[in-house]
Formats: C-alpha cells, sequence, structure tokens
C-alpha cells in the first residue's frame, strides 16, 4: 500500500462549484478520489506524449462486405507481429462486424498500427484507446511475484 500525503488547493468558488457538479455526476463519491483520476489522466497523457510503452485498444466497425478488407486488416495485424495481443471479432449484423483489437508498444507504434486500419476503405468507425497499468505512474517499482 502506497503511502497517503495531504495537500491543500486554492481554488475559485465558482470552478469549485463546477467541479463538484461535474464529479457528482460521473458518481465520484468525494473529491479526492476525482483529483487522483485527473492526476492520473494528466501523466498518462506525459506517457503517450512521450512514447512509452503502453497499452492499447483499437475497436473498429466495419463492412465485411467490402472486397479484401478483411484480409487487408489481418496482415496489418501480422506486420504488427508482437504489438497485438489479441484480437475478437463480432458479427454485429447482416452487413457490419465489430472488432477489439488489443496491443502493446510503443504509443506511437500503436498509433500507426491503428491509423492503418482506420484508414481502409469500408472501415467505418474507430477508435483507439491508449492506458497503461498506472506502474508507470508511481515512483517506486513494482515487483510482481512470479
Ligand atoms: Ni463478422
Amino acid at each position: 500500500m502506497t503511502q497517503l500525503s495531504r495537500t491543500g488547493v486554492s481554488l475559485e468558488d465558482d470552478l469549485l462549484k463546477e467541479f463538484d457538479r461535474l464529479i457528482a455526476k460521473r458518481g465520484y463519491a468525494n473529491r479526492s478520489e476525482a483529483f487522483r483520476d485527473l492526476i492520473r489522466e494528466a501523466l498518462l497523457s506525459e506517457i503517450v506524449e512521450s512514447n512509452k510503452q503502453v497499452v492499447g485498444t483499437l475497436t473498429l466497425v466495419y463492412d465485411h462486405h467490402v472486397p479484401n478488407l478483411a484480409q487487408k486488416l489481418t496482415e496489418v495485424q501480422h506486420t504488427a507481429g508482437a504489438m497485438i495481443l489479441a484480437a475478437t471479432h463480432v458479427h454485429l449484423d447482416h452487413n457490419y462486424c465489430l472488432e477489439v483489437i488489443i496491443m502493446k508498444g510503443r504509443s506511437k507504434d500503436l498509433q500507426a498500427v491503428a491509423d492503418g486500419m482506420l484508414a481502409l476503405r469500408g472501415v467505418e468507425l474507430g477508435k483507439l484507446v491508449l492506458t497503461n497499468s498506472g506502474a508507470s505512474l508511481k515512483s517506486a517499482p513494482h515487483s510482481h511475484p512470479h
């Protein structure tokens, strides 16, 4: 368990009021957890911007009737090699497929793999979400028991 430190933050009344409104809407029990999440988000942004190791999920919706599209998507994934950890395919309806691809690697490499798939004709919607375990957001090194 990490040691907790306390800190005080000075805010304009209006800003605090808006913050409280927002976190109530999002279901936070208290300000501290909301502040922690905002800070984690900012630190993650820095990790992504500095091209460090992250994990990512790419969600794609595509029309499987478009010629060669399924093969092209598979080719991109084979070329990406070890960056691809897993992929799940769901046949949404008669026309559309949903694919969720889980990846690991440097943020810019994952973005490039995602862009390669999103640009294909027939891929109609898609979004890459990058995140990490949070381990690199802490100062102390984390060791696994295995
Ligand atoms: Ni399908």
